[in-house]
């Protein structure tokens, strides 16, 4: 296009567009300036050196040079979708989060699905957890309840999660294996880490090979509060549950479907949305109180322990429906910034030590990946209720406080003011003791969950945990690591860890593992696995 040729005309709003030879829209620079050639960078004669007055050369080199941001730490590859949440009844009665006041009130939602261990490239169908992410774009802001589709985890201390995430990723001297837990580093962690043992059997099962985003339940895992208008709280589990129900693939369609579709599980959940299938998912609650957390040998604040639902139904209180894609997915989907601090008044935090690191945690990782404390401005991240405070500047500010005040209280009669009435009341639990570094005993079984959850499940799927176990434990090339697994399955199932052990070749099975917690000097390197050579 000549530059000549370029012209302005008015749109139907009134607008100017630049516009090329017929209605096309102008190719620009990003500040706005009209492009003449696209295709050749400005050079002396036809051969010659290209020249430095090139700003549209530059502009469009430099910016493209800065198209990444650091990948996510954990979740690095995830799909999200927009939709929104229904509530079926007023729950006042348990908490005063505006969303729940109301029957029929809808708040909209954005929700990532991911998997955790792989990096962003990686194939959809792996054996791992996956994130289930949930933004509510409530009236009193936003609440991320950042789940997963298992409603317990590996770790009872948010300070072993570096390990943890370091142990299951690729190992650090060959940069392999990508995306699986089948290596070395990660079972030995595993085997140093008893409290892993109820997940691991999670993991080993069809639960971490699931056929589609669509047919996952997702969990808060830990427990929360909800609080009422009263300030009285209740204790409350999380769950999602998916209206078609739960299915999974077996794992050697999982090996095929990755090596012929890595992309699975995003194709799924966009052709079920843009043919109008939309996905929906039941929020149900376990409630109870501290008397009935008290009746517990294990303890409600475990994130490593879930209250069976035989012992505490749940109870459905609303809707996700997932009815629109991103239309851009670096700006919507990779953008998104989950926190699990995010809570409006009438949602709260219990004791877990999970869940308090995680709350610390989050706020860190999103400056660090989003690079800004403005990524509130984004709009993904934007609450979608009115707010007002007196941050200001930064890089990429969109917006600061209006007016002369930036700071209150004032004397000029601008800007927002704080309300004890309608802010957020944190629940003033009493807290007593003093500072210590220990684990309660009441976190101590490691075992009689897991149990539970292999008892649960049908022949065939024992089958797969056992044929998941020897998969995971032939790519463990150090014995001892191998032994020390299986002597902690000796403790949930004698015949599961015999049939493992004897698909491994063992020639004596190990003594079952010591089921009280390790001590400092357990958690020495063994001499065994010192000499063994990698
Ligand atoms: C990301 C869940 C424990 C740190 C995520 C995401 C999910 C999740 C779903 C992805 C969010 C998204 O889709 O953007 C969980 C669950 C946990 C858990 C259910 C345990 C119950 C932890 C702990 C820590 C942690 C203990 C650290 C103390 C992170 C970090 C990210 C992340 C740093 C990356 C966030 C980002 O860059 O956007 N987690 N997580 N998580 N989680 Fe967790």
């Amino acid at each position: 296009a000549q530059i000549h040729d370029q012209k302005l005309v008015r749109g139907d709003g009134g607008e100017l567009h630049q516009v090329a030879e017929g209605e096309t829209p102008v190719l620009t620079t990003a500040q706005g300036g009209p492009v003449a050639d696209d295709q050749n960078s400005l050079r002396v004669g036809a051969r010659g050196p290209l020249l430095v007055d090139d700003f549209h050369f530059r502009e469009k080199i430099f910016h493209f040079d800065h198209e990444r941001i650091p990948e996510r730490v954990v979740h690095a590859r995830g799909y999200g979708a927009h939709g929104f949440f229904e509530t079926y009844e007023s729950l006042a009665a348990y908490t005063r989060a505006d969303l729940f006041q109301r029957a029929g009130e809808k708040t909209p939602a954005f929700v990532r699905f991911s998997t955790v261990a792989g990096n962003k490239g990686s194939f959809d169908l792996a054996r791992d957890v996956r994130g289930f992410a949930v933004k509510l774009y409530t009236q009193e802001g936003n609440w991320d309840l950042v789940g997963n589709n298992i409603p317990v985890f590996f770790i009872q201390d948010a300070i072993k999660f570096p390990d943890m995430v370091h142990a299951v990723k690729q190992e650090p001297d060959r940069a392999f294996p990508q995306a699986q837990s089948a290596h070395d580093n990660f079972w030995d962690f595993i085997s140093l880490t008893p409290e892993s043992m109820h997940m691991i059997m999670w993991v080993m099962s069809d639960r971490a090979i699931p056929r589609s985003f669509r047919f996952m339940e997702g969990f808060g895992v830990h427990t929360f509060r909800l609080v009422n208008a009263k300030g009285e709280s209740t204790f409350v589990k999380f769950h999602w549950k998916p209206k078609l129900g739960l299915q999974s693939v077996a794992w050697n369609e999982a090996v095929k479907i990755n090596g012929a579709d890595p992309d699975y599980h995003r194709r799924d959940l966009w052709n079920a949305i843009q043919s109008g299938n939309f996905p929906e998912w039941e929020l149900c609650l376990q409630l109870f109180d501290q008397d009935f957390a008290d009746s517990f040998d294990f303890d409600i604040l475990d994130p490593t322990k879930i209250i069976p639902e035989e012992v505490l139904p749940v109870k459905p209180v609303g809707r996700l429906v997932l009815d629109r894609m991103p239309e851009n997915f670096f700006a919507e989907t990779e953008q998104v910034a989950f926190m699990t601090q995010n809570v409006p008044p009438g949602i709260d935090f219990s004791n877990d030590p999970l869940l308090q690191g995680r709350n610390f945690s989050y706020l860190d990782t999103q400056l660090k990946r989003l690079g800004s404390p403005n990524f509130t401005h984004i709009p993904i991240n934007a609450p979608k209720c009115p707010f007002h405070h007196f941050q200001q500047d930064g890089h990429m500010a969109m917006r600061n406080p209006v007016g002369r005040a930036n700071y209150q209280p004032n004397s000029w009669g601008e800007g927002p003011r704080e309300s004890p009435v309608a802010g957020f009341p944190h629940f003033p639990a009493e807290e007593q003791g003093q500072k210590v570094r220990l684990r309660p005993e009441s976190f101590a079984d490691h075992y009689s969950q897991a149990r539970q959850f292999y008892i649960s499940q049908t022949p065939a799927e024992q089958r797969h945990i056992a044929a998941a176990l020897t998969f995971e434990l032939s790519k463990v090339e150090t014995p001892v690591i191998r032994e020390r697994v299986v002597s902690h399955v000796m403790n949930i199932d004698e015949t599961l860890a015999n049939t493992v052990g004897e698909k491994l070749g063992f020639q004596s099975m190990p003594k079952p593992a010591d089921a009280a917690m390790p001590t400092r000097q357990d958690l020495e390197p063994s001499p065994a696995l010192s000499i063994v050579e990698r």
